[in-house]
């Protein structure tokens, strides 16, 4: 982010306090900030004992080892069970659980009752095809209420799952499939995307010609495409759970049980994958669920509309929501299919009270127009959601109006896959908002914002943000590697959390989220990183160095840019630009996945380096956002940006 827009931003002014009757009833009151400010971990317990254990912890938190973190030690519990069983033991069963709506108009609806027989059904099958607690199971399904099954059977079962979103290609799959040695694969012929049926099973059958760990594919059956089949390893959904015993004994388990593994993008080249366990998990998604969107399980139908595939999705379509008992929409498709009114005729059918959403959509929306939403009934919604990136003020202030009738709330909030659950957020009826600000941690969180020297900055200045207490929902580490954890996010500062983010505090000490400080871009609220992509460039045979940087990008907040230099034998001559670069472009979708495809690649000569030979990555974002270029007197060569910019016919 330039200082310009952050000075812009630390000039709003705007300020949306709560509506008197909805502060008054609403669930989060402000006292819940001096209660977990007087015993935090006191309050922690109170938390946790919204959810139904097994049998109960002697010690909340065991921080000895830091930074691997205990929660809850000693206690047990059925994340499924308290997601769905226990739900309809209190009388609820016929409430809705999902409210699904496939791409093409097909709808389900299922209830908590019928929740349970389903998850029940599939626990048994994965029991069957040999799934055992302690095992992983990975999950690459589009948005259908089997998802979820899927997820709370592995839950129910004590097997980890690790979801791998439906756009990576079979590569990335592979390899997240490889690190976490799953066992089973649960997939489906296709989703619907756009109007038409799109296959995931062929990259299913690519990954696992190489993945020796998987013994079986479990397939949905959602599109009716064809498939290739391999009668060994292949098995229907309809064959094996539809055909399964309805009644599933679940066990406890132990509260450190792993729940999930999800891979995210880190500033190395390899995803790491992140860790998460039961107990604590549960209990922060279930408590932030409920007082940052004031649910009320009884009449609220919320709405998420994030992937599965992404945290979002782990913590606010499945976890949180229903340990709450929530009535939710699951929502398969785009936007804009068939019509770019599609969301808001959701909201207007299912009367959706919380809506919770990211900034890239919201700007995309705006841009479509405000004739369209204005077409549908949107009165129902209570509190509007966002997440993923820093929300512009004029997005916010767009959504506030045009989407939450200039009555709603905004939660802006702030988390990561490694926080699992919410850590800074408004609440709705206690914050005075601040469009553009996610303003404050939640009761029981701790975070500051430091200098390089660790120290906490005064208000009005910015720095690194920075979590100062451990937190139930915390990452447990990096799958399979102590020492990354350790590194990445305990070594910058001694003791304290590093996120990678960049914040400020304002001059009454709330928090601005200025976006990432390290080689992670967020691409549309998907985080990428640069060394990933640089080596997915650099496989491909006409490539003999790349440097990716992420410029900012009016709709999708940063877009992916690179520059390339071509190998001498690769026989590029300028006409051959535009074929180059398609052919590149195409060569990373199918390395990582559409979403990291390149905004733009420009083929040059050099790359900026320092002496020691580290790519200047800051200069060629100048160049990607067409600003004068900064400082070039640590280059190594301090000719080559000019070379880089004549290359590009760039002003020098
Ligand atoms: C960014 C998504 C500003 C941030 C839940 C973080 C945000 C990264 C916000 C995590 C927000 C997320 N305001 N920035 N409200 N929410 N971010 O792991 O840079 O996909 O580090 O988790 O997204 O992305 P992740």
């Amino acid at each position: 982010m330039t200082d310009e827009t952050l000075s812009n931003l630390l000039h709003e002014e705007r300020r949306f306090p709560p509506d008197a009757a909805f502060a008054e009833a609403a669930l989060a009151q402000p006292g819940l900030y001096e209660q977990a400010t007087a015993d935090r971990l006191a309050f922690w317990e109170e938390q946790a004992r919204a959810l139904t254990w097994a049998s109960p912890w002697t010690q909340t938190l065991d921080w000895s080892d830091a930074p691997f973190a205990k929660w809850f030690v000693g206690g047990t519990l059925n994340v499924a069970y308290n997601c769905v069983d226990r739900h309809v033991e209190a009388g609820n069963g016929e409430r809705v659980a999902i409210h699904f709506e496939g791409e093409p108009g097909d709808t389900r609806s299922i209830t908590y009752a019928q929740l349970q027989r389903e998850v029940s059904k599939a626990a048994n099958a994965l029991t069957q095809l040999g799934v055992e607690a302690g095992d992983r199971v990975a999950i690459y399904l589009p948005m259908i209420p089997e998802a979820v099954i899927s997820m709370l059977a592995c839950a129910r079962i004590g097997a980890a799952h690790s979801v791998v979103f439906g756009g990576f290609s079979a590569e990335a799959l592979r390899s997240r499939i490889d690190d976490a040695d799953a066992k089973v694969v649960i997939t489906s012929d296709g989703g619907y995307r756009r109007g038409n049926p799109s296959a995931l099973k062929p990259a299913v059958d690519a990954a696992v010609v190489q993945t020796p760990s998987v013994k079986k594919v479990l397939v949905v059956q959602r599109t009716k495409q064809d498939v290739e089949w391999d009668d060994e390893r292949d098995v229907w959904w309809h064959d094996v759970v539809d055909s399964a015993p309805d009644v599933h004994e679940p066990q406890a388990f132990d509260a450190e049980n792993p729940l999930f593994i999800l891979y995210t993008s880190g500033t190395t080249g390899k995803p790491k994958g992140i860790l998460h366990t039961s107990g604590g998990y549960l209990t922060q998604t279930a408590y932030t669920h409920r007082n940052v969107f004031d649910l009320r399980p009884e009449k609220d139908v919320y709405w998420c509309t994030a992937d599965i595939g992404w945290v979002t999705g782990h913590s606010y379509i499945v976890y949180g929501p229903l340990a709450n008992g929530a009535t939710q929409v699951i929502y398969e498709g785009t936007p804009d299919t068939p019509h770019k009114g599609r969301f808001w005729e959701i909201i207007q059918k299912y009367r959706v009270t919380q809506l919770y959403t990211a900034p890239t959509a919201i700007r995309t929306f705006m841009k479509w127009g405000d004739e369209i939403p204005a077409e549908y009934d949107l009165s129902s919604l209570r509190v509007l959601g966002s997440v993923g990136e820093p929300i512009n003020p004029e997005a916010w202030v767009w959504y506030r109006k045009h989407i939450g009738g200039d009555r709603t709330p905004i939660v802006d909030t702030w988390w990561q896959t490694e926080t699992g659950a919410i850590m800074i957020s408004p609440l709705p009826g206690v914050t005075t908002a601040k469009p553009g600000s996610a303003q404050v941690p939640l009761p029981g969180i701790a975070v500051d914002v430091v200098n390089d020297s660790a120290e906490p900055v005064p208000n009005g200045s910015g720095g690194y943000l920075v979590l100062t207490e451990p937190w139930p929902s915390m990452l447990r580490g990096i799958w399979g590697d102590p020492e990354r954890f350790k590194e990445t996010y305990w070594s910058r500062f001694e003791g304290l959390y590093f996120a990678g983010d960049g914040a400020k505090k304002d001059d009454d000490g709330d928090i601005w989220l200025l976006g990432r400080v390290d080689d992670v871009m967020n691409v549309s609220g998907h985080r990428l990183s640069t060394t990933e992509i640089e080596s997915a460039l650099v496989s491909h045979p006409k490539v003999a160095e790349a440097a990716v940087v992420g410029a900012s990008d009016e709709t999708t907040g940063q877009a992916v840019c690179a520059f390339v230099i071509l190998r001498g034998d690769a026989g590029y001559d300028e006409s051959q630009a535009e074929s180059v670069v398609t052919e590149l472009r195409n060569h990373v979708a199918r390395e990582i996945g559409p979403i990291a495809k390149p905004r733009q690649i420009m083929v040059v000569a050099e790359l900026p380096k320092t002496r020691s030979g580290k790519i200047m990555r800051r200069l060629l974002q100048d160049v990607a956002e067409n600003r004068t270029v900064g400082d070039v007197t640590t280059l190594a060569d301090s000719t080559v940006m000019d070379l880089i910019k004549k290359g590009l016919g760039a002003p020098s």
